[in-house]
């Protein structure tokens, strides 16, 4: 399976988001990662429905919606009515992650649990086998930009083991600071989908650099 590529629209020019979301739309790109901040669980308020919905319009790619927001069961249904594909809400703000998983799921979605750089992969071990989708976080999150924290690469060969010895269905996703270099080393771990945003929008050639992600393997 060729890499997954999610370009971070945080990254993106918001004065013109229609063009981006084309862009991304005619790329090599297989998703677009859209991230929600509530300005408590992370230190930063990025966008929210109206523009989830907005960006559904002319998006033609699956919406990878992730959740940094607390107490994520709240939204599910609303998400789900503007769009989102794949909705991962983190497991640090997630009382009762089996339920909401289920929700998630029920409403026709597929499920993901984002990992913060502190919190270990043997925290999924009794709920590995329900979700389609972890989102290891490379840097803390928040804010694009940021450099790649290297443990991150162990999590993901440790995550790609509880994966294998549980018969897991998971994909590995990672988000932060992933560039070619930090993307080769995940793919090399057992990456399956990598989030990019400012290495994306910043280039001279984001569609080139997309296509220069998709083509990185293990
Ligand atoms: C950070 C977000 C990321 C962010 C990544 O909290 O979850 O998706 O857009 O940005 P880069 O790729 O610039 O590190
Ligand atoms: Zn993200």
């Amino acid at each position: 399976m060729s890499t997954i590529v999610s370009p971070s629209m945080l990254s993106a020019d918001f004065l013109n988001l229609g063009k981006d979301v084309n862009m991304v739309n005619e790329s090599q790109a297989d998703w677009i990662h859209l991230d929600i901040m509530d300005g408590v669980f992370v230190p930063n308020i990025s966008y929210g429905l109206p523009v989830v919905s907005q960006i559904k319009k002319v998006a033609t790619k699956p919406l990878d919606v992730h959740l940094m927001i607390v107490r994520p069961e709240r939204y599910i249904e609303a998400f789900r009515e503007a769009g989102a594909d794949i909705l991962t809400v983190h497991l640090e703000a997630s009382t009762h992650l089996h339920r909401t998983i289920q929700q998630i799921k029920f409403c026709g979605m597929k499920a993901g649990v984002a990992l913060n750089p502190h919190t270990p992969v043997n925290q999924l071990e009794d709920i590995i086998q329900d979700i389609d989708v972890v989102l290891i976080m490379s840097v803390n999150p928040g804010f694009g930009g940021q450099s790649f924290i290297p443990q991150a690469l162990d999590k993901v060969k440790k995550l790609k083991q509880l994966i294998c010895t549980t018969g897991s269905n998971s994909l590995i996703e990672v988000d932060g600071g992933v560039n070619l270099e930090t993307g080769k080393q995940l793919v090399s771990a057992g990456a399956n989908a990598l989030v990019a945003g400012s290495f994306v929008f910043k280039s001279d050639n984001p569609a080139a650099t997309i296509q220069e992600l998709k083509k990185l393997n293990a």
